[in-house]
């Protein structure tokens, strides 16, 4: 049985092909690792924040799909040089898969990934500081929720997989 290739758009290829900002980040001042509850991949942050809370530079290590990797590139390209706040608020999945130019809508999850590791990144650097500015909400956001932590993602799955083998 073949398999019809997923209609994804020239600058999505592009950037699968020749993602920006790919790879460890030694120095980050943060780093978030999240799992996508509906197909298992997972994905990491990397920032470095500067002491007024500029992001300074991001990276990421993507074991995700085409559409992953372009738009975590996309998110690291946009979040350079915004505050904490103007990355937290401006990026939204929906920003993002308009940035790659769309997505096929059984890919959104993919730039939801994306989004809910940067947001994770931006929530555990004010957890470990111990202090929460006023702007971030004590409720995960959208994103956040569907971008889970490794364990979580794990129990998950294996409940999943468990359920599966039941039937
Ligand atoms: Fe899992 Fe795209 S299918 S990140």
């Amino acid at each position: 049985m073949s398999r019809t290739p997923l209609p994804y758009n020239p600058k999505v290829l592009d950037l699968f092909r020749n993602p920006k900002n790919l790879g460890k980040m030694e120095d980050a001042t943060v780093t978030a690792v999240a799992g996508n509850p509906s197909c298992g991949d997972m994905v990491t942050f990397y920032l470095k924040i500067s002491e007024q809370e500029i992001i300074e530079k991001a990276s990421f290590e993507s074991y995700g799909c085409a559409a992953n990797i372009a738009t975590s590139s996309v998110v690291t390209e946009m979040v350079k040089g915004l505050s904490l706040k103007s990355a937290w608020e401006d990026l939204t999945w929906k920003k993002v898969t308009e940035a790659v130019g769309g997505l096929p809508s059984i890919k959104f999850h993919c730039g939801v990934l994306a989004v809910g590791a940067l947001k994770r990144a931006i929530r555990m650097y004010f957890e470990k500081k111990g202090t929460a500015p006023s702007w971030l909400p004590q409720e995960h956001t959208f994103e956040e929720k569907q971008a889970l932590e490794e364990e979580e993602l794990a129990r998950r799955l294996t409940k999943r997989l468990k359920t599966e083998e039941e039937k």
